[in-house]
Formats: C-alpha cells, structure tokens, sequence
C-alpha cells in the first residue's frame, strides 16, 4: 500500500491504472477506522482493481468546533487496518491540501438536505459537498463506497454527484453492528463504559419499533422510540424522523411511500450517536 499526501501526485498513479485500464474505486473516510469502514473497503477491493480510501476529518462539515477538536484521530491503526484489507493506496491529505483557500462554495442540494441532519446542523452538508467534490475531483474513482448509518449522507452525495456530472457510480453498503446491534461507529470510542451500556438502547429499541410498528401509527411508533429512548440514563433523542426512504420527507402514513426508514439521533452524553432503521423496503 502506498501512502500519499499530494493531490498531484495522487493523480498521477490513479492516471497510470486508469492508462492500463484498471477500475478504480474509492472510500472517502474521516480515519478512526473500524469494522464498518473494513466492510467497504473490503466490497471496494472485491469490486475494483485499485481500491484508494482517503482519510481526512474535514473541518468544513463541523457546525460544532468541539465535536471537530474531539474527533477520534487513529492514523496509525488506520494504516494498519487499510494495509491488511488489501487497499492500493491510502490518501492522508493536510487540511491546507484540501484547502488552499477558503472553499466559498455554496452548494443548493435540494429537499433531501434540508431535513432532519440539515436541520439541525446547519452548513454540515455543504461542508460534506465541498470536500467529497474535490475528492471525487482528485481520485476520479468509477465507484464510491459509502455506508448506511449516515443515510441522508448518502442521498446527499448522489445529489451532488447528479448536479456536478461526475460519472461515477455511488455504492452504498449495509450498516456494520456489533453483536449487540449497537451501530459501528467512530464516536463510540468516546463513550464511558457506562455510557456504552446505555448507548446499545438506541439499537435495539429501534429493533423493537419494528414489531411494534406492525400494530400502531407512523406518530405512535414515533412517540414509543422517542419516549422510551428519553428515559434511559445519559440519552436524549435529538430528532426521530420516519421518511420515504428516495425523498427523505417525513410520511404521515404506513402507506404514503413504498420505502420507509426511521432516521434518529441521538445524544449519549456528549456523544452525538446516528443510527436508522428500515420499516419498509
Ligand atoms: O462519512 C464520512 O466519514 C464523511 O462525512 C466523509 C464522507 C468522509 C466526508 O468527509
């Protein structure tokens, strides 16, 4: 595996496999890797001949200075994990590679950024559009692979990826749990030992919402993760939305939409937790 901090000459080898026509695919990642990320990295080596993942905790997508100072950074770990998956090359750029100048950009993404995740993180989104437009730029991959715990994300970069014409194709790959059910994620390193006892709730009341669902309304299911969430130690439920799952709007009704998904976030502490769950496919 090669390790390269320079957007040139990241493009210069990608030019070279694309010249031998390779595939390439590509996992933009912010590091602290774990089995989720292994997962597409894993589908991305399994599908392509280059797999490039790019490990960088963008500034541009924190709406909240603290979270960005306590982001979990593993660099090390990282290689490690990237090496032994089988990545072709792993891409660690510094914030002033990514960022030159000031990224003034504004991107207009439509309906499925404004809800739930856009509502209450202003500017995360575009920050997210900003720096996955010059990674796409950069690496030019025929596939990227993101995965379903940020579900909104992923409806956010096919946006992106639709406005801006990059002719790339966008996978998205399941959410990886831990056998508890609680979601994968790199903020869980964050949490106490006692606040990750407490997290794994989120998980599996959502499990539980399901059976549930079957015999109440879109709002009571609502009201029963809601408020059963709200009364666990250390959680405070930020927003629980159930959304066509295409348009990301909130359905009143079991029948307003074929594809139905319960979108929560969730407060463990500090820790800001997402996770989701499909009532409907
Ligand atoms: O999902 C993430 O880790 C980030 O939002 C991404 C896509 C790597 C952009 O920084």
């Amino acid at each position: 595996m090669e390790i390269i901090s320079k957007i040139a000459d990241l493009q210069a080898r990608i030019q070279k496999f694309k010249a031998d026509g390779k595939k390439v695919g590509f996992v933009p990642t912010m590091g602290a890797l774990h089995a989720g990320h292994a997962s597409l990295v894993n589908r991305c080596v399994s599908e392509n001949d280059y797999c490039v993942v790019s490990v960088f905790v963008n500034p541009t997508q924190f709406n909240d200075k603290n979270d960005l100072q306590h982001y979990p950074r593993t660099p090390e770990a990282d290689c490690a994990l990237l090496e032994k998956a089988g990545c072709s090359i792993m891409f660690m750029p510094t914030v002033d590679e990514m960022y030159p100048e000031e990224d003034t950009r504004i991107f207009d993404l439509g309906s499925v950024a404004e809800v739930m995740e856009g509502r209450y993180r202003p500017g995360h989104f575009n920050g997210v559009a900003q720096i996955v437009s010059k990674l796409f730029a950069a690496v030019m991959p025929h596939r990227a692979y993101f995965g379903e715990k940020d579900f909104q994300q992923i409806a956010v970069i096919r946006e992106m990826t639709r406005q801006l014409q990059f002719p790339i194709e966008i996978v998205s790959c399941p959410i990886v749990r831990e056998a508890d059910g609680m979601a994968l994620s790199s903020r869980n390193t964050r949490l106490s030992t006692s606040q990750r006892k407490n997290a794994v709730n989120i998980s599996q009341t959502l499990f539980k919402s399901r059976t549930f669902a079957e015999q109440h309304t879109v709002t009571e299911t609502i009201a029963y993760v809601t408020d059963t969430l709200n009364t666990i130690e250390d959680l405070q439920v930020e927003y629980f939305e159930i959304v066509d799952g295409n348009s990301l709007q909130a359905v009143a009704s079991w029948d307003d939409a074929t594809y139905i998904v319960g979108c929560i976030t969730v407060y463990c502490g500090e820790v800001r937790l997402i996770d989701n769950i499909t009532y409907k496919v």
